[in-house]
């Protein structure tokens, strides 16, 4: 399904993540796009508190690390495609290995490297400025049972 919300802050951006996240069933791919300070990373953070992620620092500051991984209900992989170059170096990381039925993985700027998830089922999240603090999300490709309206 295909469906707009709107966050009027950042604790709601993380709460909708966290009701995302609650309802994960193991083997879910997110594409998250938008500008900067559009809400990704918020959305992540809150995404891997309702699966249940232990070691949520390592969500807080992707930038300098192209893969953090935590353990919870879930394997839970978040990268941030910033400060790749290229699809192959996308690749290179080992993306296939990290998509599989118990694992949930979570790309920041997946836009860049949209290519390298043709084939794959995933959700596609489009973050987007409003006025103020509000931010759009518009979600492509959910499935019924992530529907969080
Ligand atoms: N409704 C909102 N939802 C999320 N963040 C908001 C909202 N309103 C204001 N903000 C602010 O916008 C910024 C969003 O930061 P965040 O790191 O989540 O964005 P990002 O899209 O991951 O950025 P980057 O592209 O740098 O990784 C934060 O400073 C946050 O406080
Ligand atoms: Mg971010």
């Amino acid at each position: 399904m295909e469906t707009t919300v709107t966050s009027q802050s950042p604790e709601e951006t993380m709460e909708l993540g966290r009701r995302i996240g609650a309802r994960l069933r193991g083997g879910e791919i997110f594409a998250i796009c938008g500008p900067l300070g559009s809400g990704k990373t918020h959305l992540t953070k809150g995404i891997a508190a309702g699966a249940g992620a232990t070691d949520r620092a390592s969500v807080t500051s992707p930038t300098f690390v192209l893969v953090n991984q935590y353990a919870g209900r879930f394997d839970l992989y978040h990268l941030d495609a910033y400060r790749l170059d290229s699809v192959a170096q996308f690749e290179a990381l080992g993306f296939d290995d990290l998509c599989y039925p118990e694992s949930v993985v979570l790309i920041e700027w997946a836009d860049r490297i949209e290519t390298a998830l043709a084939g794959l089922d995933y959700v596609r999240i489009d973050l987007a400025h409003g006025p103020e603090r509000t931010r759009t999300l518009h979600f492509r490709n959910l499935p019924a049972y992530l529907a969080i309206t």
